[in-house]
């Protein structure tokens, strides 16, 4: 870090586009950015970097400890920016990474921060469904379903698909769909359609999506990403036991970053030439 005392509010961070190296320290200043939200310990801002790059950053903050604990496991905003790039490279909308980094963020002390290009215009799904329910009611969703089909398909786990975490924008013709905030993200060596991990995905997306809309538009979107009758009456009938909570999505992740591991070591010692 420089030796001169950063100006109040504001706080340098080493940016980091993987696991281990980092760049120059930059300085930020949530003070006097645009301040998109604030909770004991997270801040979300928007400012123009050095570079002129409009950019969203999101600070969490950790105690010293919990700090030390996911140097010696993993930060959430690591594997965000690298769930970020997996879909940039699988050319899927999402909100561009451009860096990550943990470390004292002056007098917000101990965290870890996330900064991606700013995307103008856009606005949360959920947001928009709640404000105009019958404007919300003309949106077409398929293409956001085909896309998760995409995912899927690809072995890319979304881990927190609410319509709080899909950002909108365009008019409804030609609408466009921005996946974002994936911390519980996972990756695994092979499709995962029809598999527990992407029926999960699928629940929490129908389950927020149908506390604004009616559900007669469900058999359109299951049919986008790609299920037959069959499939769908099944899925009909999981969702109508499902339960969203955030106790929930914990638990699942848990299982999830298991079953991650576990495809991943099962990969890595497959003979040569099998795929799965
Ligand atoms: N790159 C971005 N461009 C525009 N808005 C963004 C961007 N990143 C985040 N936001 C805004 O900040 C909100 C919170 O971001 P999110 O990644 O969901 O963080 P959290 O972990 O707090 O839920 C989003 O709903 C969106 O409104
Ligand atoms: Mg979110």
């Amino acid at each position: 870090m420089p030796d001169s005392p950063a100006p109040a509010g504001s706080l340098w961070v080493h940016p980091r586009h993987s696991r281990t190296g980092h760049g120059a320290a930059l300085e930020l200043h949530p003070g006097s950015g645009v301040t998109l939200k604030q909770e004991p310990g997270t801040l979300i801002w928007r400012e123009q970097l050095a570079d002129g790059t409009d950019a969203v950053l999101k600070l969490y903050r950790r105690g010293f400890l919990a700090w030390c604990r996911c140097r010696l496991s993993a930060f959430r905003t690591c594997r965000e920016f690298r769930a970020l790039r997996q879909l940039e490279s699988l050319g899927e909308r999402c909100t561009p990474p451009l860096f990550w980094g943990h470390g004292r963020f002056g007098r917000h002390r101990w965290g870890e921060l996330l900064a991606t290009r700013w995307l103008p215009d856009s606005h949360p799904l959920e947001d928009v469904l709640i404000a105009d329910p019958e404007a919300g009611r003309k949106l077409d969703l398929a293409p956001l379903w085909a896309t998760v089909r995409h995912l899927h398909d690809a072995g890319l786990h979304h881990g927190t698909l609410l319509a709080r975490n899909i950002l909108i924008r365009g008019e409804p013709a030609a609408l466009e769909f921005f996946l974002l905030d994936l911390p519980r993200f996972h990756q695994f060596p092979y499709g995962i359609r029809g598999t527990r991990m992407a029926r999960y995905d699928l629940m929490f997306l129908a389950h927020t999506l149908l506390r604004a809309l009616p559900p007669n538009d469900l058999p359109r979107w299951l049919a986008a990403y790609g299920m037959n009758d069959d499939e769908q009456a099944e899925f009909r009938a999981n969702l109508r036991r499902f339960r969203n909570s955030s106790r929930l999505r914990r638990a699942v992740g848990v299982e999830f970053n298991v079953r991650a591991l576990l495809a991943s070591a099962r990969h890595a010692l497959r003979p040569a030439g099998r795929d799965r």
